[in-house]
């Protein structure tokens, strides 16, 4: 199985069918991140049919960390499934089919790298939800915050109050995305 070429084609596929998957350079741009942070355990919340997961999983298990990844549509998790398995990264990943809201509060375990892209009015929520399950010193990064900064007012002004400094990157034409490092005290 050539990975690499099953993941051009859940592009394409996404792309068909208005699946909202994080664009080819983002994905190359977090592999690369994730391969230079030395990511042990990613909490992704929101991965759809798993086009970013499988992005992750691939940089991930050369090292055998793993990924925790959590989606509430039934036909996304639902063709995730098919696709994790179609990819073989299966071992390396729990899949929750639940509502993120719900399952974080109930997580017991600490991440080094947060993705969260899902409905952008309740990014600070999630940012919320997770601040206390990141390991000092880890790395948080929220999708598409430049184009829809405008449903994220109250995350930009949250991180401006509490004195949390991000750093926003333009990934393409399309949008870009922030990273935060958790200080470590
Ligand atoms: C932007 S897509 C994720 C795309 C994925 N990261 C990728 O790049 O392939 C957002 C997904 O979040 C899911 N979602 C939205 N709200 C959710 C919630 N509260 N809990 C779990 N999943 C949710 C939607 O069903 C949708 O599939």
């Amino acid at each position: 199985m050539d990975r690499e070429l099953f993941l051009r084609e859940l592009k394409t596929y996404g792309e068909k069918n208005d699946i909202p998957n994080i664009s080819h350079e983002n994905a190359q741009y977090l592999r690369e991140m994730l391969q230079s942070n030395n990511t042990q355990h990613i909490l992704e919340i929101w991965s759809a049919n798993w086009y970013s997961t499988i992005n992750f999983a691939i940089e991930m298990e050369r090292t055998w960390w793993k990924i925790t990844s959590i989606e509430f549509s039934q036909n996304a998790y639902e063709e995730a499934t098919e696709n994790y398995e179609t990819a073989w990264v299966a071992h390396i990943i729990t899949h929750y089919f639940w509502d993120a809201r719900d399952i974080i509060p109930l997580l017991d375990e600490t991440y080094d790298f947060v993705f969260i892209d899902g409905l952008k009015k309740e990014s600070l929520n999630f940012l919320k939800l997770i601040w206390d399950k990141t390991y000092p010193g880890g790395t948080i990064v929220i999708d598409d915050v430049i184009k829809f900064r405008y449903k994220m007012e109250s995350l930009y002004e949250y991180l401006k109050q509490e004195s949390i400094t991000y750093e926003l990157i333009q990934i393409d034409d399309d949008d870009g995305i922030m990273i935060i490092k958790k200080p470590m005290n």
